[in-house]
């Protein structure tokens, strides 16, 4: 399918942060762009923001003035809505309100030509419900972008029921030929990026809740070894507790409160004290000149005085682990056994979803140390770690011993189910799974959008299939059984690949 002919003129209603950044997306493309907003000078603002962006890269170089000068007048600012009616594609940006887009998208059918394709920017309304009313409803179609809009490289292609296919084809080639991913997805509450990261925060939010570790330690680990680039106490800051607690009670409602989608009475809290993140000043964290930010919670340095490593069986995603410890120095000595490592006192093994207390009860093995799941074991600065409740001290002093040898930070975290890192990435996985059984979007298209659209280091299906067939599968099966609670229910697809011994991309 062709993208749109650079002639053809593009339409922005909406002037405000997302709308300015669509505009300076499309006349970057080459396309003139009508700006339009009810907010009297609020278009040419919009125009005036983008000029000032893309006059920040002339100074550093990295633009042209000429080209800088042609972008910005390529977007012309419009004061009445009958001015966009030659456009071939209208991106409305305005506020988000079903009624009040249905009433705009209703004028501009009457506007423009009957080829125009009408185009959505919202992030959590239904395009099915948004086409209900219009004349040809197969010419709306969502097109999601990220903020800010220039930045960031996903675009969700949004198809409700009665969106044409050659539409959403038209939309999708137009994306990329503007520099964008585009993915394909059905339109359904969150769309794919908006449902799938939920647990990302949700997680992270019920392990403060059960006070397993302070906001900074929890961010540092997922950050530092789950390789995300920021953690969600920070990350959560920046967006705005407001805006994230809202998402996530309308994601919440629309599934019908399935608990997978609980919001967080810790983030409501901050809502209503006005602690809306760096805006308003404090979140989590506090912000404001010369004041620090809390540190995360590191181990003080244990004595070595081991030199063998024994590892007993195959430690599947933690493998990579035992080579570096190898070049820490230690003698590696090999034999058969269930997946652990012997150190001292300390027999330590990667977390399966249950509570250290409980798996040293059920293997009699009460001196068991439990590691997280790093990204990458070869790279990772910091891993979190908890022990079982009738583990002794010298053993917690041998595991820590043990990855301080390799220059891993140690944050030793209250016993909770599945950790930090592997219980998030399993609850992502999870969702991802359950969103691709449910036709929202294909496989592929899930994970880039999650790179893309968050910069996650990998798509949760891949990374599943990285971990090795069953084990996310188990993960949730065992943290299910530790809180007997439905939230953790594995995703059909994972029980179907743990039975099968498959992958979800093999
Ligand atoms: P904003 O509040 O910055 O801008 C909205 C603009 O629309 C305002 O300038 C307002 O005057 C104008 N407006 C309102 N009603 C109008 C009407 N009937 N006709 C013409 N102009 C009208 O909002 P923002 O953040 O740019 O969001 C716009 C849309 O993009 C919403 O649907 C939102 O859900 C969606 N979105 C927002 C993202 C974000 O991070 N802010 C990310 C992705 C989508």
């Amino acid at each position: 399918m062709q993208a749109l002919d650079k002639q053809i003129r593009v339409a922005v209603i909406g002037a405000g942060a997302m709308g300015s950044g669509i505009a300076q997306v499309a006349a970057q493309a080459g396309h003139v762009v009508y700006l339009h907003d009810q907010r009297e000078g609020a278009a040419s603002t919009g125009r005036d923001g983008v000029a000032k962006q893309l006059q920040r890269r002339v100074d550093k170089n990295k633009m042209q003035q000429q080209e800088v000068d042609d972008i910005i007048g390529r977007i012309h600012p419009v004061s009445a809505l009958s001015e966009v009616a030659d456009a071939g594609l209208v991106i409305e940006a305005i506020i988000e309100d079903l009624e009040i887009k249905r009433a705009l998208l209703n004028e501009l059918e009457n506007l423009c030509g009957e080829d125009t394709i009408m185009a959505t920017n919202t992030s959590s309304i239904s395009i099915t419900a948004l086409g209900a009313r219009m004349q040809r409803p197969g010419r709306l179609v969502g097109m999601h972008f990220f903020n800010p809009a220039p930045l960031m490289a996903l675009v969700e292609v949004v198809k409700g029921l009665a969106t044409d296919k050659a539409v959403a084809d038209r939309v999708y080639a137009t994306a990329s030929v503007w520099g964008k991913k585009p993915v394909v997805a059905a339109s359904t509450p969150g769309f794919i990026v908006n449902r799938v990261a939920r647990p990302f925060y949700a997680e992270s939010f019920r392990l403060l809740q059960e006070q397993t570790a302070s906001a900074a330690t929890l961010d540092a680990v997922i950050r530092e070894a789950g390789g995300f680039r920021m953690g969600p106490f920070e990350l959560t800051d920046l967006i705005g507790h407001d805006v994230n607690y809202a998402v996530t009670t309308s994601v919440f409602n629309a599934y019908y409160q399935d608990p997978r989608f609980l919001p967080s009475l810790v983030q409501k809290e901050l809502v209503e004290a006005g602690r809306l993140g760096r805006k308003s000043g404090q979140g989590f964290f506090s912000y404001g000149e010369g004041i620090e930010r809390p540190v995360a919670q590191t181990e003080s340095a244990r004595p070595c005085d081991q030199t063998r490593l024994i590892v007993e069986g195959e430690l599947g995603p933690a493998a990579v682990l035992v080579e570096r410890l190898g070049a820490a120095g230690f003698e590696i000595i090999e034999r058969d056994g269930p997946g652990q490592l012997r150190f001292g006192e300390a027999v330590l093994a990667l977390t399966d979803g249950r509570m250290a207390s409980e798996r040293a009860a059920a293997d009699g093995v009460d001196n068991l140390v439990l590691f997280d799941l790093a990204f990458d074991y070869s790279t990772t600065t910091r891993l979190a770690v908890t022990a079982a409740g009738q583990a002794a001290t010298k053993a917690i002093d041998d595991a820590c011993a043990l990855f301080q040898k390799a220059n891993i930070a140690v944050s030793l975290v209250d016993d909770r189910p599945g950790l930090v890192v592997m219980r998030t990435v399993a609850m992502l996985a999870n969702e991802a799974a359950d969103a691709a059984l449910q036709g929202v979007a294909s496989m592929g298209d899930i994970d880039l959008a999650m790179r893309a659209g968050l910069n996650y280091p990998n798509g949760p299906l891949g990374w599943s299939d990285l971990l090795g067939a069953g084990v996310v599968f188990r993960v949730l099966s065992n943290i299910q059984n530790s809180y007997g609670e439905d939230r953790y229910r594995p995703a059909l697809l994972l029980r179907k690949n743990h039975f099968a011994q498959k992958g979800f991309y093999s």
